[in-house]
């Protein structure tokens, strides 16, 4: 199974998926969208992923075509349409396997060549459905490299991150960045110096058993994987502080680790040329993650 796509409702080929080359999506990056993932093939966090899509579109001032119920009963369709057909995967991570990404797309629409968002029509709600490749086992045993990138992340006055919108060549920038640089992830600073966050991921670090984490405030995706970790190291009783953070205080602390939903929690093992505390996976990243995996399991039962 390579992917099965959701075209306005109607399960197409990858190969007739096709969208007009006049759509200020591919025009302009005039689109939100949500990338979701599921555990036993359920959506993980899908209200929290709805209601930021809604959110995004709001921000951007985008009528999505579909309401939240449609759009969970599309990725329901969308998803069963998929199952089976699943290539082994030795390296994977249990939790990754057979598992799938979704992928929600939500465009402004064509219209008439031109900027001015009332020149749009037909909006086009999209889904593509496809196995999840997750990081490998390895990575979460070991560890990644991450590094700061010159790239900044757009100011919130720029435009405002935390919209997720289809507009993504800041961090296509920074993670051309970080691979010419041997690292795994980006992370980009503000123009203060301040860290934000990863190209798609957020960032956490751990001092002196305090969790620490960049504030909303400072121009951030607000990601579903961060809001989980911070609920579940509050209901655990972890200090969690979220304040900006410089990159130096990051990379002198005992751990680091970025989330996603792709990824869940990752640990950070290398800063640029630094190690990261002992150079392995810290207790903490044990600790949270645990808790994470157990949450998540509760969704594939
Ligand atoms: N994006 N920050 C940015 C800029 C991101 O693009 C993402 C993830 C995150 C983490 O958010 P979440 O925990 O909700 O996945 C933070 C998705 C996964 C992507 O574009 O692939």
């Amino acid at each position: 199974m390579s992917a099965i796509v959701n075209l306005d409702g109607r399960i197409v080929p990858p190969s007739e998926a096709t969208v007009s080359v006049f759509d200020r999506g591919f025009l302009y990056g005039d689109s939100v969208y949500e990338v979701i993932r599921t555990y036993g093939l359920r959506p993980f966090e899908l209200a929290a992923h709805l209601d930021r899509l809604a959110g995004s579109a709001a921000r951007i001032g985008l009528e999505l075509p579909w309401d939240a119920a449609r759009v969970a009963r599309e990725i329901a369709i969308t998803i069963d349409a998929s199952r089976g057909g699943d290539e082994e995967d030795p390296g994977g991570a249990p939790w990754n396997v057979r598992e799938r990404y979704v992928r929600v797309m939500m465009t402004r629409g064509a219209g008439e060549l031109g900027i001015d968002p009332a020149l749009a029509v037909d909006p086009r709600a999209i889904l593509i459905v496809r196995p999840l490749h997750g990081p490998p086992l390895a990575a979460y045993r070991d560890g990644v490299k991450a590094c700061v990138v010159g790239v900044q992340r757009i100011s919130p006055q720029a435009m405002d991150p935390a919209a997720k919108t289809g507009n993504y060549l800041n961090s296509v920038l920074a993670v051309r960045e970080a691979r010419a640089a041997g690292a795994y992830e980006a992370l980009l600073l503000d123009r203060d110096g301040f860290v934000t966050e990863g190209s798609t991921s957020n960032v956490f670090c751990v001092r002196g058993g305090r969790l620490e984490t960049p504030p909303l405030a400072i121009g951030i995706l607000e990601g579903v994987t961060r809001g989980v970790v911070l609920g579940l190291a509050r209901e655990a009783g972890v200090e969690v502080v979220e304040a900006r953070l410089r990159p130096e205080e990051l990379a002198a602390a005992d751990e680091v680790f970025i989330t996603s939903t792709v990824r869940e929690l990752l640990p950070v093992t290398v800063f640029g040329d630094r190690v990261v505390g002992e150079g392995v996976p810290g207790p903490m990243y044990g600790r949270l993650h645990a808790l994470f995996r157990a949450r998540a399991d509760a969704t594939a039962r």
